[in-house]
């Protein structure tokens, strides 16, 4: 990034040369995220991606975008992230109907109301789109997309997913899932912030949100970065070089930190290690805790956690994932979650444990 901001690139929309040049490097992370992605980037029936400014934004470019001209309900799953349901909200606030699919105790989004709903659909009750995460970002577990989207291909209902979580840190294939739509972001995968995007199957009509422009064929207009489109690439193609090993990395120290707390702190409890989950994050709760003191507890001894998504961390409400779980309220009220990288030590992970070894005590007394 710090190469192509010193080149002093053009507007890529540009004709001269200098614009040229930055139209070729967009274009290039675009067909390279695409293909990373497992998106077919030749041919015909090439897919397509729209640079976005991040998660946020694609998501909701894909519940109004993808259903714009298209009659009937939105369901989206009950462990979405705030950026999807706050979208389905809005929608439903305008007169849209919006249905919520549960999961169960392990975190797993229940596909047997959807297969009813779609049996529905097929008898007149329409269905315009299903939005189902591709893993969880609280609980790290992942969700039953690619069934879902069979599902809902063999009633010609679109299908998007949410895998904002997963680029980076688990082998995922676009073509492989066989939804319409997938939206990304470079920030979960020490990318820029402020760049995502949002991979359309080919063919696949979204309608724009925003207006005036003819850039990404006039779908999301704006002049387009080219260092952010950079920088997005070159951690998408980073991580897919080495994804395996980061993973083994990744696995090994949130085990490992699970592990240790739970020989230090036997009565806390791991949400969602029954369930099939993302390497790097770790879900727990303390029971006779407040999430909130322990999360500044722990952001004074040096330690980043989280209790919940970070878009909504600034309020009190108690994680909207873990109540959908129906886990006990105490469960709920003291449950943390936090997240492990390639490059975390063993001494961050002895050093976290130890923390949680004074702090536990205290806040329970
Ligand atoms: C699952 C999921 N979706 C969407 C987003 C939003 O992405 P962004 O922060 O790029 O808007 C996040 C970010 O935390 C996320 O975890």
């Amino acid at each position: 990034m710090h190469e192509l901001l010193q080149m002093r690139l053009a507007n890529p929309s540009s004709q001269h040369s200098a614009g040229r040049k930055a139209r070729q490097i967009v274009e290039q992370a675009r067909e390279s995220i695409l293909k990373h992605c497992g998106g077919r980037t030749r041919g015909m029936a090439s897919d397509h991606l729209l640079f976005t400014s991040g998660g946020t934004e694609s998501n909701n470019l894909a519940i109004f975008g993808l259903t714009e001209m298209v009659p009937g309900a939105i369901v989206v799953s009950a462990i979405e992230h705030p950026s999807v349901l706050g979208a389905a909200e809005f929608a439903a606030a305008h007169g849209r109907e919006v249905r919520t699919l549960p999961c169960d105790g392990n975190g797993v989004v229940c596909l047997e109301r959807l297969s009813a709903w779609i049996a529905e659909h097929k008898q007149g009750k329409p269905i315009a789109l299903v939005s189902i995460m591709l893993a969880n970002n609280e609980t790290g577990v992942y969700q039953p997309v690619a069934e879902a989207a069979q599902i809902c291909r063999n009633a010609g209902v679109l299908m998007h997913t949410d895998a904002v979580q997963v680029l980076g840190k688990s082998p995922m294939n676009f073509e492989a899932l066989d939804v319409d739509a997938l939206t990304i972001t470079a920030h979960k995968l020490h990318g820029p912030v402020g760049i995502g995007g949002l991979l359309l199957r080919h063919g696949v009509q979204v309608s724009p949100r925003a207006f005036g422009g003819f850039q990404q064929l006039g779908l999301r207009p704006g002049t387009e970065m080219p260092a952010l489109a950079g920088g997005f690439e070159t951690c998408v193609s980073l991580a897919a070089s080495c994804l395996m090993d980061r993973v083994a990395c990744m696995q090994r120290q949130r085990n490992s930190l699970q592990q240790s707390i739970r020989d230090s702190i036997p009565d806390c409890v791991v949400v969602g290690d029954t369930s099939d989950r993302l390497p790097h994050t770790l879900s727990i709760s303390f029971p006779g805790v407040e999430r909130q003191a322990l999360q500044l507890a722990l952001d004074m001894a040096g330690i980043a956690c989280s209790t919940g998504s970070a878009c909504a961390s600034g309020s009190s409400q108690p994680s909207h994932v873990l109540l959908a779980m129906h886990l006990n309220p105490a469960v709920v009220r003291g449950g943390i979650r936090f997240s492990v990288s390639a490059d975390t030590t063993d001494a961050e992970i002895e050093e976290t444990v130890q923390a949680l070894q004074a702090i536990i005590p205290q806040l329970r007394k």
